[in-house]
Parts: C-alpha cells; sequence; structure tokens
C-alpha cells in the first residue's frame, strides 16, 4: 500500500460522472483546509494535453497548478479502455513507474485522488485491470454511481468486486439526478444502495445542466454531500466536528 491519504475514485460504468465528482471533491475538500492533489493516471480517449481530456478537465476546475504531466503520466487518443489504447499503441503500462509518481504526489499533499479509468474491471494491459491497480495502491475507494434503474445491481456488483479485493469502500455517490425524471425508483434508490451493499451514500448530486461553473459544482457539492467519512479516513477531528455543525447537528452548538 502506497502510504498517505488517498481515495481511489471509481465508478459502475464509463461516463458516469467520475471527473466532475473529483473535481468537486478536491475543490470541496480544500474549502475545509485540506491541500489536495488529484491525478488520472490512465487516460484514453484524449492526449493529456487536450482541453476536452479528463486531466485537463481535473487541472482547470480545480485551478490545478500541477503540470498536466504528473496529472496524467499516461494518455493515448483512442476512445477505447486503456490496455487496449496502449496495445493499439505498440506500449504498455508500467505499474511500478505510476505507483512512485502517486507516492511523490500523495507525499506533497494532505490528500490525494486518484480518478481510474472507466469502471472497475477495465483492462489496464498484461492481464491487469483497474482492480489490480486500485489494489496495488491498497487505498479506500469511492463509487460513482448513476441514478435511475438498475443502478442498485450495478453499484451492489462493483462494491462486492472492491471488496473481495481486500478494499473497503468509504462510500457511495449518486451523480446527476434530474428533478424532473419521473422515474419511480429515483427516490428509493440511494436507501436500497445502502441496504443492498451495506454501504454509506453520501449524497446525490442533481444534473447541473449544459453550463455550470466549477464554483457551483463545489457548492453543489457542499450542500449534497457528506464529507465526514472522507474527513473521518484522513483523520481531521477538528473538520469533522465542524462538519457536522454544519450539515448535521445544528442544536449542538
Ligand atoms: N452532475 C452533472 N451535471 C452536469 N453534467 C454532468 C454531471 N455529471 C457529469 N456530467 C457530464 O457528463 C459527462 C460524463 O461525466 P464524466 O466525464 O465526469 O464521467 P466519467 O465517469 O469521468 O467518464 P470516464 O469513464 O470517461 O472517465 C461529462 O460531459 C460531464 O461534464
Ligand atoms: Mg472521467
Amino acid at each position: 500500500m502506497i502510504p498517505g491519504n488517498g481515495l481511489f475514485v471509481t465508478a459502475t460504468d464509463t461516463g458516469v460522472g467520475k471527473t466532475v465528482v473529483t473535481a468537486g471533491l478536491v475543490r470541496s475538500l480544500r474549502k475545509k483546509g485540506f491541500r489536495i492533489g488529484v491525478m488520472k493516471p490512465m487516460q484514453s480517449g484524449h492526449l493529456r494535453t487536450d482541453p476536452e481530456g479528463d486531466g485537463m478537465r481535473l487541472k482547470n476546475w480545480t485551478e490545478s497548478q500541477t503540470p498536466i504531466d504528473r496529472i496524467v503520466p499516461y494518455s493515448w487518443s483512442l476512445p477505447v479502455a486503456p490496455g487496449l489504447a496502449a496495445y493499439l499503441a505498440g506500449e504498455s503500462v508500467d505499474i511500478d513507474w505510476l505507483l512512485q509518481e502517486i507516492h511523490m504526489m500523495v507525499q506533497i499533499n494532505d490528500g490525494l485522488l486518484i480518478e481510474g479509468a472507466g469502471g472497475w474491471l477495465v483492462p489496464i494491459g498484461n492481464g491487469w485491470t483497474i482492480a489490480d491497480f486500485a489494489a496495488a495502491i491498497g487505498w479506500p475507494t469511492l463509487v460513482v454511481a448513476r441514478p435511475g434503474l438498475g443502478t442498485v445491481n450495478h453499484t451492489a456488483l462493483t462494491v462486492a468486486a472492491i471488496r473481495q479485493r481486500g478494499l473497503s469502500v468509504t462510500g457511495v455517490v449518486i451523480n446527476g439526478s434530474k428533478p424532473e425524471d419521473p422515474s419511480p425508483d429515483l427516490p428509493y434508490n440511494a436507501q436500497l444502495i445502502e441496504e443492498v451493499a451495506d454501504v454509506p451514500v453520501l449524497g446525490t448530486i442533481p444534473w447541473l445542466g449544459d453550463t455550470w461553473s466549477p464554483k457551483e459544482l463545489e457548492e453543489t457539492i457542499l450542500s449534497h454531500l457528506n464529507l465526514t467519512p472522507i474527513l473521518h479516513l484522513w483523520n481531521r477531528k477538528e473538520e469533522i466536528a465542524h462538519d457536522h455543525l454544519g450539515t448535521s447537528d445544528p442544536t449542538s452548538s
């Protein structure tokens, strides 16, 4: 396990909202006094300097001063799983080197958020998957899930697969709920995920529309997610007390 305060962000599928949630969490945790770093170790679909790619989005949305090649050590232009993108480019991922980069990044921060790629069993080359990579890092995980029908099953399967690798799941974030969506399961899915997967749901982030600002994302995360399990993980008791006062126990001041 890499020493330091880290969190590995995965999801039930690609396109569920890892980048948006990770960027929002970096900003929100910073607001609570942490110096937070962010990485997307393997990015496919966009080269690292492409502003539409996850790395540049994470860098811009979090206003990070870290050079992009530290945030995104590997990138490929093909929009396929990292293992296949690397293979088709005639390359392979050097896991030991990646682990060293992560080690360096976590050392210089109070906390480091790592965005995976796609879902939990996405191939990254040489028979490895994101699960193997996350297990080599050894950090607790956060699962980003869809709001709608199918999410209880997908989330519970992902949580079970993570625990099978001996890693903990700090919580689930449901991302992209649309208040106008009439689907009758929506108000129940968070509770059903907690029951079926036995995991805390930190909250539900609404769909912010086509245009939103990083500040708006930060405010949405701070008002819709319970960050206490993450703060607890990183053992900042002072901040946890503050978070409790701010969100769940207005009578105890
Ligand atoms: N809550 C939201 N409100 C508005 N737009 C969102 C929200 N969540 C995600 N999006 C948009 O949906 C798309 C997919 O989200 P995102 O890129 O975060 O998914 P991802 O899980 O990181 O995907 P990948 O597997 O490619 O890394 C992006 O265009 C993103 O800006
Ligand atoms: Mg992403």
